[in-house]
């Protein structure tokens, strides 16, 4: 059983994981915990897309066979995951038999419908993007875009799905469901494409040409066309748990929108007379220079590198606050410094210190119970309880980098609120009220800190898992709770301190 059910698009094995692979698992990883912390049953699904002519020529190249050369790649693939704190809940390959099984179990059904029929295929055939092409794909003067790589001529008998049938129910289902596509505007592009006539899908190879794939079931001189056999992974790996499909979300690139996820899959689900998912999230493209941050073209950032430097939060956090979800980003090391040193070691990192240094210095290490309070406190209180909900709102819409704004924000104004009520003065003074007062001061730098830390567990779990520790307050009792602001601190010990961000170059010094 599962309340949430969300997936990442499963990536093909034809080289090593960047950027834009981590941020689908990242992004998606924060929609899992999300809502996990917020009490619903999740299960997320991963894994990668072994089948096709790309893996199958690539392998060619490094001179092993197609199977040895994808499962070293998945194995990288896999490996990846854990050192970016994903939570998956599982991990599916394409060639293994409980996604064969099902392939072959849907293609036979589609066949026995009558919705799959043989005849010729004549065209142009994009390898790098596993994708037949039409004449209006071309650029004006003829040539292909740079997208599709080689583009060969083929023609060979071939089965073909029959997509144009079931062209006007698709165009009726996403009358009907209009916020099924987010963000909104790719919605409209897909009604765009929906209205010229469709052409059936090609959904076979013949084996003298592509020997890796799926023998179809009712033909074994064919293998299936990768993209039919890759769009099922999100059911098989579900068909043997009830009450899992359908899927809540699928999270992919916008590259993979339209045909495959917005026009062949709902087609596919509906004529085998499966469920649809709920919605489709379509994230934009990591830029390096102004291009697509790709396996083939050479300008790919290694995620690990960054993991091995400045730790698996830090590259989370740059990728959620860095990219508006539906947009192209850049990508660059200075932009990745930048957010590392304001954010994350001056604006948090140093946070938890001084909180820590305070409390040991003027309280023996134990956090005070408050005592009365002032506009200071008043205010900060307030911009907590106006930030809580607006936090939650925005992550709910998938606008996380709006929400960590926000709460950044708070957190620059816990900073602010040190700086106001100076603890290093009240500690000075002999005066029972300002002793009163430090108490409070410390108390509500505890406080907001906690809140700040408990609210930022989707993306940055094990940092936060850290403060909570270093606070003597682990996380207990249902997450929406513990983001609500009160005395769960007074008494608790505090740790020494807590390096969590350190400065990682001379030249992104800066003060204190
Ligand atoms: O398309 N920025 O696999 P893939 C952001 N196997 N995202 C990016 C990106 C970038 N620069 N480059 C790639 C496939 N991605 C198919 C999917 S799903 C049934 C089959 C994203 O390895 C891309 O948009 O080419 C896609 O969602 C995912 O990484 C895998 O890309
Ligand atoms: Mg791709």
């Amino acid at each position: 059983m599962a309340d949430f059910y969300i997936t990442t698009a499963i990536d093909y094995v034809n080289g090593s994981p960047h950027i834009g692979h981590a941020y689908e698992k990242v992004l998606t990883d924060v929609i899992a915990r999300f809502h996990r912390l917020k009490g619903e049953r999740v299960h997320f699904l991963t894994g990668t897309d072994e089948h096709g002519q790309k893996v199958q020529q690539t392998a060619r190249k490094r001179g092993v066979a197609p199977s040895v050369f994808a499962d070293e790649v998945s194995a990288e693939f896999r490996a990846m995951l854990p050192r970016l704190e994903i939570s998956n809940d599982d991990f599916i390959r394409t060639t293994e038999e409980r996604h064969k099984r099902v392939v072959r179990e849907i293609l036979q059904r589609l066949f026995d419908k009558g919705d799959i029929y043989k005849g010729e295929y004549r065209g142009f055939y994009s390898t790098r993007q596993e994708q037949f092409l039409q004449s209006k794909d071309r650029n004006p003067d003829g040539s292909w875009p740079e997208i599709y790589g080689e583009v060969a001529e083929i023609v060979e008998p071939n089965y073909f799905f029959k997509l144009r049938s079931y062209q006007e129910w698709l165009v009726g289902f996403l009358t009907a469901n209009d916020r099924y596509i987010f963000p909104h505007f790719r919605q409209k592009q897909v009604m765009e494409f929906l209205k010229e006539p469709l052409n059936d899908l090609c959904i076979s190879r013949p084996r003298e040409r592509l020997e890796w794939g799926i023998p179809l079931p009712f033909d074994d001189g064919y293998v299936t066309y990768v993209w039919f056999d890759a769009l099922v992974n999100y059911y098989s790996a579900v068909a043997d748990r009830p009450g899992v499909w359908p899927a809540s979300w699928h999270v992919i690139g916008k590259d993979i929108l339209v045909p495959p996820h917005a026009v062949y899959w709902p087609i596919m689900l509906h004529a085998a007379g499966l469920e649809l998912p709920r919605g489709i999230l379509v994230h934009g493209w990591w830029l390096t220079s102004g291009a697509k941050m790709s396996k083939s073209s050479g300008n790919a950032q290694n995620p690990l590198d960054l993991v091995d430097e400045f730790g698996p939060d830090a590259l989370r956090y740059f990728l959620i606050r860095e990219m508006n979800v539906g947009q192209d980003g850049d990508f660059s090391r200075e932009l990745f410094l930048t957010r590392y040193s304001s954010d994350l070691a001056n604006d948090l990192g140093n946070l938890v210190n001084r909180a820590l240094n305070m409390t040991n210095r003027f309280a023996g290490g134990l956090v005070p119970a408050a005592g009365p309070a002032g506009a200071p406190e008043d205010e900060l209180r307030a911009l907590w309880e106006a930030t809580r909900p607006e936090y939650l709102a925005l992550f709910e819409q998938f606008q996380f980098h709006t929400g960590l704004e926000r709460l950044f924000a708070f957190i620059r104004a816990i900073n602010a609120y040190i700086e106001r009520r100076a603890p290093w003065k009240l500690g000075k003074s002999a005066d029972p009220a300002d002793k009163a007062l430090l108490a409070t001061a410390l108390a509500t730098i505890g406080e907001a800190l906690r809140l700040a830390s408990a609210a930022l567990r989707p993306v940055t779990p094990a940092s936060s898992e850290k403060i909570g520790a270093v606070l003597g307050c682990p996380p207990q009792g249902a997450w929406l709770d513990e983001l609500a602001w009160g005395p769960r601190l007074a008494g608790s010990r505090v740790a020494v301190s807590l390096v969590l961000f350190p400065r990682p170059l001379p030249a992104a010094e800066k003060a204190p």
